[in-house]
């Protein structure tokens, strides 16, 4: 089979399209005929080594976490699936899986979930991992309740772009934070307050939220801190928390790691099957371009996500 593979370490250009054996599922685990994967911030920290103290791998490593695709087989203890089901989660190298951009791919059947009926095999491998992380985030750290007043740091990206669809269902008060050429499209996910973060400081303009969900990095987390009220929440997805400036502020505030579970993803499937949520695709690119669709998230902007298709659906 073909699968996009990393021999060594570095660039998009040190990706390769190789040819694996196909994957067999152990126990516990499922083989996928992969129709479809998308590119994650966490796929070029993998391909550049940024990874390799936390999660050792062996070279050569086929990329990808995110997919959606048909099982092609069980291993022993799966009970949830069978060949032919219509599947989507992670197959992700970092958490068990063999890799995503590739045309078959093991994962954890733990981290698979029955594809949303809505859904393109496209469609729901771009909103796996993000839309799990949205809905772990404020469902479940952030506890959101209606009318409470959120502020999602970088709403435009892949978790952002989930996040205000799903606190607005949640009937919280969405503020958000985008570039200048995103502010219609934040507008267009129903965000409520939408501070362009090219012209202004988020600071200036909010204050007293309930919760911000950090998906910015950099000095976005810390400067967040000061925006609460007394006893608000902070989840960053980026940077550990700053437990000085939490008690400062009296707030609570973490990092969260996703836990992508069957479970969520259900979860999710029915927000996208009742029409609560829907992903932004910037560009899908085949599987013989990944290094162009890598090229394109690292260069700077998109709005949502790049898709890879590996097979392509009629
Ligand atoms: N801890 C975990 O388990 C976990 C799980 C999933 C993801 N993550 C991490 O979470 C982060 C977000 O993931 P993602 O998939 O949503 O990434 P993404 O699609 O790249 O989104 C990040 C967004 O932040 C925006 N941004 C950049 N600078 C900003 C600023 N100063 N103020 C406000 N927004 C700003 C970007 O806008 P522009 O494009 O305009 O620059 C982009 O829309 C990544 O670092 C990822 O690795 C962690």
């Amino acid at each position: 089979m073909r699968a996009a593979q990393i021999k060594q370490y570095g660039h998009a250009d040190a990706i390769q399209l190789a040819r694996a054996p196909k994957p067999k599922a152990g126990r516990g685990q499922v083989v996928l005929e992969v129709f479809a994967s998308s590119i994650n911030p966490v796929d070029a920290k993998l391909r550049e080594g940024k990874l390799q103290s936390a999660a050792p791998l062996g070279l050569p490593i086929t990329l990808g976490v995110d997919v959606a695709g048909i099982v092609d087989s069980v291993g022993e203890e799966v009970l949830d699936f069978k060949a032919g089901d219509r599947v989507y989660g992670m197959a992700s190298p970092l958490s068990g899986g063999s890799g995503a951009f590739a045309e078959f791919a093991v994962a954890p059947a733990q981290m698979l979930g029955k594809m949303p009926q809505r859904s393109s095999y496209t469609e729901a491998a771009a909103i796996a991992l993000t839309g799990v992380s949205a809905l772990q985030a404020l469902t479940h750290h952030l506890d959101l309740k209606a009318g409470q007043r959120i502020l999602i740091q970088g709403g435009a990206g892949g978790i952002g772009s989930i996040a205000i669809q799903i606190a607005k269902f949640l009937d919280a008060f969405v503020a958000t934070t985008v570039a200048t050429e995103d502010v219609e499209f934040a507008r267009s996910l129903g965000a409520d307050q939408i501070i362009d973060f090219k012209k202004h400081q988020f600071e200036d303009l909010v204050s007293e939220l309930d919760a911000v969900l950090d998906t910015a990095g950099g000095e976005i987390a810390q400067r967040s801190y000061q925006v609460l009220r007394p006893a608000g929440r902070l989840v960053s997805m980026t940077a550990p928390p700053d437990e000085l400036l939490a008690q400062r502020h009296d707030v609570t505030a973490m990092m969260q790691l996703t836990e992508v579970t069957t479970r969520r993803l259900n979860a999710l499937a029915k927000l996208i099957d009742d029409g609560v949520v829907t992903v932004h695709i910037e560009k899908t690119y085949p599987l013989s371009q990944v290094r162009e669709a890598f090229a394109e998230k690292e260069s700077g902007h998109v709005r949502g996500k790049i898709a890879i298709e590996v097979r392509r659906q009629s």
